[in-house]
């Protein structure tokens, strides 16, 4: 097992809230208990999304508890938060591993700072599309993942939305070579290695939680920020932002996660359930989204008004000084070992890792 809280960057340190997090899961009284009081075994529990209604996140989320539902013979309801109405993605993790909310569904990108080493999902350029997104969040580095993060964050990951790669959008004009972003100013999650990519490109991106991300573009604070078609089109960026660049720098999965101290306040019966329907909506999230991009990216064009571009150059130039940061970050990760385990496991060259 890796001990990566003692190798994260001054930088990482300053987002993460994984010390207070773990003093907190001690006395943690959790809501999913507290809504328990009702009845024998009945329970309503809160779970929050970041993204509006209609994407991913909310697809894993519905299907999630009307499987739970389900399962539970109708004792356990879950009510969707969305739109980042119970907090901040990054809020609802601390909230989650308090027991103050009950559920939440996070960009991975958001989870990083409190577990380092899913950080290598965050690598740019790492994982080029849904088979390897569902490769990693499975088997033993998908194990492996999920046991760091219940160690260093007091969060148990049930399942994963699968949300596409995320696109460079902007309101200035069309991008296709890193030079083209010269001037801009780009809001990336407060997430290390995501900055850091943008500054191989030349660019010094404006960190902010993404419940801010639709204002900040809206009054022009950033001219732009990348996330999938999906969640391009459920958070409506199309009325502020008019030029898409095909780009694949990072895969957005979304874990949907549960505070440790409500799971282990579940009766074995509704862990097993709870940890069945995570399994049963993984699966629908992978099909949802496979099903569902290209015409979300067909409207976003056709519909609003939006402009796709492609990267110049088969994005070489993209991946050649993004990629160069990877070596920055093999200590928070696990080292160089788990990114070459990493790549063997997408079937790729592992000497590509410096
Ligand atoms: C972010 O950009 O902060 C997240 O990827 C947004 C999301 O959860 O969809």
């Amino acid at each position: 097992m890796i001990d990566s809280t003692q190798t994260q960057s001054a930088d990482l340190r300053d987002f993460s809230g994984a010390s207070a997090l773990k003093a907190s899961l001690a006395v943690a009284v959790t809501a999913a208990s507290l809504a328990m009081a009702g009845g024998a075994n009945a329970a309503t529990w809160k779970m929050a999304l970041g993204d509006a209604a209609g994407g991913t996140q909310y697809e894993l989320g519905k299907t999630f508890a009307s499987l739970v539902e389900e399962k539970s013979g109708g004792d356990i309801k879950v009510d969707l938060f969305p739109n980042g109405q119970l907090g901040s993605e990054q809020d609802t993790v601390n909230n989650a591993s308090m027991g103050l909310v009950d559920l939440s569904v996070v960009a991975i990108n958001n989870l990083t700072p409190f577990s380092p080493t899913v950080g290598v999902l965050t690598l740019p350029y790492v994982i080029h599309g849904p088979d390897d997104a569902k490769a990693l969040t499975h088997g033993k580095i998908g194990d492996e993942l999920r046991d760091n993060t219940l160690r260093d964050s007091g969060i148990r990951i049930l399942g994963w939305a699968y949300s596409g790669c995320r696109r460079l959008t902007n309101s200035k004009q069309a991008v296709a070579s890193p030079e083209d972003l010269a001037g801009m100013v780009i809001r990336v999650p407060k997430n290390e290695i995501m900055i850091s990519s943008y500054q191989s490109w030349g660019v010094n991106p404006n960190p902010l939680a993404w419940s801010e991300t639709f204002t900040a573009l809206q009054q022009g604070v950033v001219d732009g920020q990348d996330n999938p078609y999906i969640t391009i089109d459920a958070m409506k960026f199309y009325e502020v932002q008019n030029h898409v660049t095909d780009s694949c720098y990072v895969f957005s999965m979304e874990p949907l996660i549960m505070g440790e101290g409500t799971f282990q306040s579940l009766s074995e019966e509704q862990q097993t359930l709870v940890l069945a329907a995570g399994e049963e909506a993984t699966s629908h999230s992978y099909d949802y989204l496979l099903a569902t991009e290209d015409s979300i990216k067909k409207s976003l064009v056709e519909e609003h008004g939006m402009t796709i571009t492609q990267p110049a150059n088969d994005e070489k130039e993209w991946i050649a000084k993004a990629s160069s940061i990877w070596p920055d970050f093999y200590d928070s990760i696990g080292g160089r070992d788990k990114l070459v385990e990493v790549l063997e496991t997408l079937g790729r060259d592992p000497s590509t890792a410096p």
